[in-house]
């Protein structure tokens, strides 16, 4: 993918004013192919139409083929639309990163309009799955509803200091974090007969893809400008560990100890999203940006360097020994499934 030469003139690094307007840039040359707004699918395209005649059949056949969805599944499924549910919140966050790429929230640069773009898909995605889950009859809706708007109440810090470079690597990071759980999801769901949320979840991880080409390119291109500052961004992200959007979810009941954590053990186990997942993605991005062939000149730029090419293979090697003896899930009610039991 590079869209980076390998040979830079780090004695002047690029002030951080001149990095904003040359994504723009490239943004505004590549706004077409990365959100193609006219192309987009939406949820209605893949639910029951509840205004046919036969809708009631419609939704008994939804509704049987859905039962067929393991609990553990579900659960991974109900975090993953809760996570995408938060997503238009996080305008804010992205568009004010820097000195702003959208300070007014109406702004027409290209950073402006596909950051409002990309929360403007992301939205289809909890809708989708909202959809899907109230219309399968297996969810107790209001719990997740309550855990919706805790989570939003609660916040999230992605620690990204008002980089834009570290935001943009956190989102590069999180686009194939959440490619690679709703692909699993669709997965596990086609194995066990269920092809709607099979290909609901589908849809969903192919506009993943397609954001976190645009991530990716965006960081290069920082790279590509300001390397010693871009590789010092990218030691502090992996320093910090990319933390989850979801991360502060509650559901307000008793049981409610460390949800997420109760929720990350249950799709480690069930192999939707696992640590290897995690130290593949580091790996990924470390070799994509081709981060041994930059050209750094700084000191702290050199161990920034160092430090990243050594992690990859530390975090494999840690997730394949944690793999290897991956503990039983605790068992426990679920408000989101009326209390049933789940865990391994
Ligand atoms: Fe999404
Ligand atoms: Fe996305």
């Amino acid at each position: 993918m590079a869209t980076t030469s390998k040979h830079y003139d780090a004695g002047t690094p690029t002030p951080p004013h001149e990095v904003m307007a040359a994504l723009d840039a490239y943004m505004e040359n590549n706004f077409s192919s990365l959100l193609p707004v006219d192309k987009c699918w939406q949820p209605s395209d893949l639910l029951p139409d509840l205004r046919s005649p036969d809708w009631l059949d419609e939704v008994s056949d939804f509704r049987r083929m859905a039962a067929a969805l393991p609990d553990d599944v579900l659960v991974t499924l109900i975090a993953n639309m809760i996570t995408e549910e938060a997503l238009p919140s996080y305008h804010a966050w992205l568009a004010n990163l820097g000195s702003g790429f959208d300070r007014s929230g109406t702004g027409s640069n290209a950073m402006a309009r596909w950051i409002r773009g990309w929360v403007a898909e992301e939205k289809r995605h909890g809708d989708a799955l909202a959809s899907y889950l109230y219309l399968s009859g297996r969810v107790d809706m209001r719990a997740v509803e309550v855990t919706i708007q805790n989570l939003l109440r609660n916040g999230f810090n992605p620690l990204t200091e008002n980089s834009f470079a570290q935001g943009f690597i956190y989102t590069s990071f999180q686009e194939r974090a959440t490619y690679i759980s709703h692909s699993g999801v669709a997965r596990l769901a086609r194995q066990h007969g269920e092809t709607q949320i099979a290909t609901l979840c589908d849809h969903i991880a192919g506009d993943e893809v397609r954001h976190e080409r645009a991530y990716e390119r965006l960081v290069a291109k920082i790279f590509e400008l300001t390397p010693d500052d871009c590789m010092l961004a990218l030691a502090s992200m992996l320093r910090k560990t990319i933390i989850m959007p979801s991360r502060t979810m509650q559901d307000g009941t008793d049981a409610d100890t460390d949800l997420f954590s109760w929720f990350s053990a249950i799709t480690q186990r069930n192999g939707i999203y696992t640590t290897l997942d995690y130290a593949r993605i580091m790996q990924h991005l470390v070799r994509l940006w081709e981060i041994e062939r930059i050209d750094v000149r700084t000191n702290a730029g050199k161990q920034a360097q160092e430090f990243i090419l050594e992690l990859p293979p530390r975090y494999l090697k840690l997730a394949e020994r944690a793999e290897a003896r991956a503990k039983p899930c605790k068992p426990r009610p679920v408000s989101w499934l009326s209390g049933r039991i789940v865990g391994h």
